[in-house]
């Protein structure tokens, strides 16, 4: 995708932050030409633009990414330029609209920030317009920011929650087994785009086109996805879209997006306003919301910690997007082929390729979930994640740009040790 830079740097010379900041950020990071056939010393540049702690080895970037050096000095110098001027800095969000809605493949009046992708999912399911006993279909490995808001519509509105088992195994298995719980009260299909227990990859274009033809609301959980992978809102055919800047994006924390199509925003009210969401002519009167998703915007915001997801994205637009998923990608074969021989460990995420992601969880009889994160942190330094979820008990691991094969061979090592002594 090409990414329209300028737009996004005009409006950044308001007076405030000015384009020297953006060249500042992306200056400090010196890659070296890409080589794809000895890729390591490129990955390690990465890697050095980041300031985790020596001898730490962070694999969680679907729990909480971390932000680059790069990331954090452009949104910390932005804070300053608009705290020198005691400025919100909210007209600064246009441009950076335009950018986050390219690089996720949506128009500019789709894109709604956000503070995470929780947010964004409970304004979905809190703003359709649903009756008691209306059906809402996700999958059964959902993520507390998924199900939650819909639990709460149970709670307040009746609504009927069904789920479905992830199929690991199928792609179109995670079709049937939607389309079998559909019935004439459902309303609403919603799916994590990449699960996060596992880490399948959800075939969201083939569930958007059936949701479509029964005319039903497409949800897609992308908190996984930004970042991990390229994501186009476009091409996916969903109603909407949540993500987290906070992940994989690398961006500032309480960052995220919410996309709604702009020709079904007036299906989703708004579940929270004020100004910024619209106006109201004279008071008491009607709400008259802005022609876009900003209507699900309100109040004062930390304005550079969004141009700062924006800057990540940015970067990672630089980078190439297909390449930090390959990246991720090889890192996780790289983790299968180390520890699927290994006695007693068992890999629980997907073996496929349509299916795969940049993550990957696995368990042991022979040893707790728990203690075996604890291990893996505590005397190896590895910074895994526990899988508490459905009883899966498991640790998934999560590769990113700034992961490298010498942290994986480390994390191989550490498993085989750890599991052959417990
Ligand atoms: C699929 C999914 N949805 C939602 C969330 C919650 O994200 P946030 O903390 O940005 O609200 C997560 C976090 O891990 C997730 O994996």
């Amino acid at each position: 995708m090409n990414i329209n830079r300028k737009t996004f740097l005009k409006n950044l010379g308001l007076g405030l932050a000015g384009a020297g900041v953006t060249r500042a950020a992306a200056e400090a990071w010196n890659l070296p030409e890409f080589n794809a056939s000895y890729p390591t010393p490129y990955w390690t540049a990465v890697r050095e633009g980041y300031e985790i702690e020596s001898g730490f080895r962070y694999l969680n970037s679907g729990g909480l990414g971390p932000c680059s050096r790069a990331v954090k000095k452009y949104t910390a110098q932005i804070e300053s330029e608009l705290e020198a001027r005691v400025e919100t800095g909210h007209d600064l969000l246009e441009s950076a609209r335009e950018f986050v809605g390219e690089f996720l493949g949506a128009s500019v009046s789709e894109v709604a920030f956000v503070r995470n992708a929780t947010e964004a999912n409970g304004i979905i399911a809190g703003g359709l317009d649903l009756e008691p006993g209306d059906e809402v279909i996700f999958e059964s490995h959902a993520h507390p920011g998924g199900s939650f808001p819909w639990l709460l519509q149970a709670e307040k509105r009746g609504v009927v929650v069904k789920l479905f088992e992830p199929d690991p195994v199928s792609v179109s298995g995670n079709i049937t087994r939607i389309e079998e719980l559909i019935t004439e009260r459902t309303r609403a299909v919603q799916v994590s785009h990449i699960t996060a227990p596992t880490g399948i990859l959800i075939p969201v274009e083939s569930i958007a086109a059936l949701c479509r033809a029964k005319g039903l609301w497409f949800h897609v959980d992308g908190a996984q996805s930004a970042g991990m992978i390229p994501v186009n809102f476009a091409k996916m055919g969903c109603d909407s879209y949540a993500t987290s800047g906070h992940k994989w994006v690398g961006a500032p924390r309480e960052t995220g997006v919410l996309i709604v199509k702009r020709d079904r925003q007036d299906d989703v009210k708004s579940v929270m306003v004020g100004a910024y969401s619209g106006d109201v002519p004279s008071l008491p009167g009607l709400l008259d919301y802005y022609p876009g998703a900003m209507r699900y915007e309100y109040g004062t915001r930390d304005v550079s910690r969004i141009l700062g997801m924006a800057e990540a994205m940015r970067i990672q637009e630089q980078m190439g997007r297909e390449r930090i998923a390959e990246h991720g990608s090889m890192l996780v074969k790289q983790l299968r082929r180390g520890i699927e021989t290994v006695a007693d460990v068992e890999i629980l995420s997907p073996n496929h390729a349509q299916l795969s992601s940049s993550m990957l969880s696995f368990r042991s009889p022979r040893i707790g979930y728990r203690e075996l994160f604890s291990v893996l942190v505590q005397d190896h330094g590895l910074r895994c994640r526990p899988v508490s979820e459905r009883g899966l008990d498991a640790v998934r691991v999560s590769c990113h740009m700034f992961n490298t094969a010498e942290d994986i061979d480390l994390l191989i090592a550490a498993i085989k040790t750890t599991v052959s002594t417990a």
